[in-house]
C-alpha cells in the first residue's frame, strides 16, 4: 500500500483541537470555556489536570504546523476557540484571537498547508453555559453569529469547515452523564442539548454557505461499529440496535432528512417537546462531505437495569483482546465497516475519515519513540480503508488523530494519541516512530 493508491485527489491530513493543545486559556482578553471551569471541579479530570497551559500551542503553533510542514502533510484540521472570539459568547469581539488565527492560517498558508477549520470542538464560552449552554436554544443563534464572524474574518483563506465535532460525544458526555463539561447531567438535559446541537450543524451548514460560495462543507460524527456480544442472542442484537441508533444514527440522520431514529429508540419521542413547527425540515442540509472519526468497534450485551437503552458495552479488556490505553479494542476492520455503512446513507456526497488514531504507552529512550504498535494500528486501519475505497466507497480523506500528545479530556495527558511527543515539564517536542512512518508514507 501506499498513498498513490488512494488517488491524487485524496486529503491526506492531521487533526487537533483548541483547548487540548493551545493553553494561554485567559491570555489576551479570552473568555473562560465551559472546559476552563469544568477541570477546576474535584475529582473530573484524571489525577487534577487541566488545559491552562497543555502544549502551549498558543506560542509555540509555528513550531507545531513547521513539524505538520516537515512531516510531509498537506491539510491540516484544528478548531478554533469560541470563548477566544468572543469572550461572552456574543456581542463584543475579543479581535486579539481574530489576530492570533489568522497568524495560524497564514503560516499554514505560507508553508502550502490547507487549513480545514472545526468550529465548534466542545469548548463552548462559559458565559453562554450560564444561561443554559446547549440546553438554551438561543444556541441555535449564538452559534450562528459566532459562525458568520469566522468566515467573515477567515473565509478569504478558508475555504474546508467542520460545523461541529462529534455532537453525540459533547452532548452525551457533557449533558447526560455529566462526565465531560460542562457535567449536566439526565435526559432532560441531553434530549435538549442534543435537538439544538442537530439545528445548529444544519443551520451553521446554511450560514457558511450564505456567505462563502466556494466553501467546502462538513460536520463530523463520532462512529463505532458494533456487534451483539453473542451473535445469535435476540435481546443483545436487540440491544445492538437500539445504541446503534443513539450514537451512530443520532445526529446524520436528521442532517439527511430523516428524522431522529425514535423506532428503534423510542424514548428520542421525549424530544417532542423541544421541536418546533419547521425544526424538521430545517434539521435538513447537504453538507459537501461527512467527516467520521473511528477509533474501535463495540459490542454491545443486553443490560435490563440499564435506563433507557437496557444496554452496556461489553469492555475490551473483559474480553482480553488487544486494547489502547483507553481501552479501545484495536479493530482495523471497524474503519471499513464505518465507511462502508455511511456511504449507504442516500445523499451522502463524500466521506473523509477526519479522526482515527491510537493512544499507548510511549517510551522515550535516546531520544526515539519506537511506537511500533500505533504505526501498526493506522498501517491496518489504511489497508481496511483503502479496500473500501477500492470498492467504490466514497471516501475521499483521512486525518490521522492528532500531531502532538495533548490533553485528552476526562482522560488529562494520561493518554498519548500524538505522531510527536511533548514532555510537558519543558514543552520539547520528539518525533516517534509513527509520525516518522507518516512523513515517508505522504513522501
Ligand atoms: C475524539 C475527539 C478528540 C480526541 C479523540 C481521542 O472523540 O474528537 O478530541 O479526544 O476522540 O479520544
Amino acid at each position: 500500500m501506499n498513498r498513490k493508491d488512494f488517488g491524487d485527489d485524496f486529503y491526506w491530513g492531521i487533526s487537533n483541537a483548541a483547548y487540548q493543545v493551545e493553553g494561554a486559556n485567559t491570555a489576551e482578553g479570552k473568555g473562560l470555556s465551559i472546559w476552563d471551569v469544568f477541570t477546576q471541579k474535584r475529582n473530573k479530570i484524571f489525577k487534577g489536570h487541566n488545559g491552562d497551559i497543555a502544549c502551549d500551542y498558543y506560542n509555540k503553533f509555528t513550531d507545531d504546523i513547521y513539524l505538520i510542514y516537515q512531516s510531509n502533510i498537506p491539510n491540516y484540521r484544528f478548531s478554533i476557540s469560541w470563548s477566544r472570539i468572543f469572550p461572552e459568547g456574543i456581542g463584543q469581539i475579543n479581535y486579539k484571537g481574530i489576530d492570533f488565527y489568522n497568524r495560524v492560517i497564514e503560516f499554514c498558508l505560507e508553508l502550502g498547508i490547507e487549513p480545514w477549520i472545526t468550529l465548534y470542538h466542545w469548548d463552548l464560552p462559559e458565559a453562554l453555559q450560564k444561561k443554559g449552554g446547549w440546553t438554551n436554544r438561543d444556541v441555535v443563534q449564538w452559534f450562528n453569529e459566532y459562525v458568520a464572524c469566522c468566515i467573515k474574518n477567515f473565509g478569504d483563506r478558508v475555504s474546508k469547515w467542520i460545523v461541529l465535532n462529534e455532537p453525540m460525544v459533547f452532548t452525551g458526555a457533557g449533558y447526560f452523564l455529566g462526565v465531560h463539561a460542562p457535567g449536566k447531567k439526565g435526559l432532560t438535559n441531553f434530549l435538549a442539548a442534543a435537538h439544538h446541537a442537530a439545528l445548529c450543524q444544519s443551520s451553521g451548514g446554511r450560514t457558511i454557505r450564505s456567505l462563502q460560495s466556494q466553501s467546502f462543507i462538513g460536520t463530523s460524527f463520532s462512529h463505532s461499529h458494533l456487534e451483539p456480544f453473542r451473535k445469535d442472542d435476540k435481546k443483545d442484537q436487540m440491544a445492538k440496535i437500539k445504541v446503534d441508533a443513539l450514537i451512530n444514527r443520532l445526529f446524520i440522520e436528521p442532517l439527511l432528512g430523516l428524522g431522529y431514529p425514535v423506532k428503534d429508540l423510542p424514548i428520542l419521542n421525549r424530544m417532542e417537546k423541544y421541536i418546533l413547527a419547521d425544526d424538521m425540515q430545517d434539521l435538513k442540509f447537504d453538507m459537501d462531505f461527512v467527516g467520521i472519526q473511528v477509533y474501535t468497534r463495540e459490542l454491545i450485551k443486553h443490560a435490563p437495569l440499564i435506563p433507557f437503552v437496557q444496554a452496556n458495552i461489553v469492555k475490551a479488556s473483559d474480553r482480553f483482546v488487544h486494547h489502547t490505553i483507553m481501552n479501545w479494542e484495536v479493530f482495523p476492520n471497524s474503519i471499513y465497516e464505518a465507511v462502508k455503512r455511511i456511504n449507504e446513507y442516500k445523499g451522502v456526497k463524500q466521506i473523509i475519515v477526519t479522526e482515527n488514531g491510537a493512544a499507548f504507552d510511549d517510551v522515550l529512550y535516546n531520544n526515539t519513540i519506537s511506537d511500533t504498535l500505533r504505526k501498526d494500528y493506522l498501517k491496518n486501519h489504511l489497508n481496511k480503508l483503502l479496500k473500501a475505497k477500492n470498492e467504490g466507497i466514497k471516501v475521499n480523506g483521512y486525518f490521522v488523530w492528532t500531531l502532538t500528545d495533548n490533553f485528552e479530556w476526562a482522560e488529562g495527558y494520561n493518554p498519548k494519541f500524538g505522531l510527536v511527543h511533548v514532555d510537558f515539564l519543558t514543552q520539547k517536542r520528539t518525533i516517534k516512530d509513527s509520525g516518522k512512518w507518516y512523513k515517508d508514507f505522504l513522501s
